[in-house]
């Protein structure tokens, strides 16, 4: 007897979907699966008003390929000039579902993002009032703190601060890594939650390190212990409201992955749900899949849960690409390591 699933068909709240020829090779990677998308702002130039995040999603659209239905979600980047009423405008008309803030210099592309937070005070006040979602890359950047421990110090120095200063504001820490994020996130009200990527409940700072260098699960925030990885895997399969799937799948092409100074970032949009099937039922946890990558999301962000299901079936262990060709040279797919068994039908 095959063994199905039918669930929801599921979001994704963190997307890097990158722009042109390499938003073309990888678009239908994410809609083959996800109705709708978070899409991060950190393009070069980043998307800093409500004008550019129309024109983006106006690219996004003409790149989805022939019958997909996908809803691209945009965001803005949040600077030091970026204009409230802008924020306002944006969000009132249906275009704008989040403000990103890249601490400056904390991963790719974030040359534009903030060092004085106090610049931005009317901008979160505007959006706290109006219940629009920052989403915060959560890692201070500071020389002297080590970069594992990044997170934990962000949130004592920068989130609960913010959060304490401008109360209402809706938050949402982004590609938790530690078990720091996600008791902080756990610890506070619905006006909180977190993502939690495929790649960071599979791997630990041993995957990237233990046996030569792997460039390809090198990303931001980087893989931490593995009593962090098993504290985001309970999160995510616990049912938890505060957790939903954010893949943060960013790709980069393999010549600039395998390099001196290889870029951040692990490319998962093609096998996430394959993966997360694998790990929820190692976990004996299927029956949470739904809340954790299709309904948890909506709620939080207001939406209402797509109409449509998804079936996945298990079987033999599923092919896949080890690599997704673009313009710009091959993409490398996330390895998680071990067979998948389920396959969106
Ligand atoms: C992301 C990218 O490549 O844009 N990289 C990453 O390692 N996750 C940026 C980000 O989300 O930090
Ligand atoms: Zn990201």
């Amino acid at each position: 007897m095959t063994e199905t699933l039918t669930i929801r068909r599921p979001d994704d709240w963190h997307l890097h979907l990158r722009d042109g020829a390499m938003l073309a090779a990888v678009l239908p990677e994410t809609t083959r699966h996800f109705a709708r998308a978070i899409i991060m702002p950190n393009l070069v130039p980043p998307v800093l008003t409500s004008c550019d995040a129309a024109a983006y999603r106006s690219r996004i659209l003409a790149a989805l390929p022939e019958g997909a239905v996908f809803e691209p979600l945009m965001t803005l980047y949040l600077t030091e000039a970026t204009d409230a009423s802008d924020v306002a405008a944006g969000a009132a008309s249906g275009l704008v579902k989040a403000v990103k803030l890249y601490p400056a210099g904390a991963t790719t592309n974030s040359a534009s993002g903030l060092t004085d937070f106090d610049k931005v005070r009317p901008v979160l006040e505007k959006m706290a009032e109006i219940g629009l979602p920052l989403c915060v890359h959560g890692e201070v950047t500071d020389d002297d703190i080590d970069i594992f421990d990044r997170e934990a110090v962000f949130i004592d120095r920068v989130l609960d601060p913010v959060r304490r200063t401008t109360p209402g504001l809706r938050v949402v820490m982004e590609h938790i890594t530690t078990r720091d994020g996600i008791d902080y996130v756990k610890s506070q009200g619905p006006d909180m939650a977190g993502t939690i990527t495929a790649h960071h409940l599979v791997i630990n700072r041993n995957h990237i390190l233990v046996g030569g260098i792997k460039p390809h699960y090198y990303c931001l925030p980087v893989a931490k212990r593995e009593e962090h990885r098993l504290a985001l895997r309970d999160a995510a399969t616990s049912g938890d409201t505060h957790f939903f799937l954010g893949t943060d799948s960013a790709p980069h092409p393999d010549p600039l992955k395998q390099h001196a100074c290889g870029c951040a970032g692990c490319f998962t949009a093609t096998n996430t749900m394959s993966v997360l099937a694998e790990l929820f039922e190692q976990d004996g946890a299927l029956d949470k899949l739904e809340a954790f990558a299709s309904l948890n999301g909506p709620v939080f962000y207001r939406l209402p849960a797509n109409q449509d299901a998804i079936t996945l079936t298990r079987g033999a262990p599923v092919s896949y690409p080890s690599k997704i060709d673009t313009a710009d040279g091959p993409v490398t797919v996330f390895d998680p390591g071990f067979a998948l068994h389920w396959q969106v039908a």
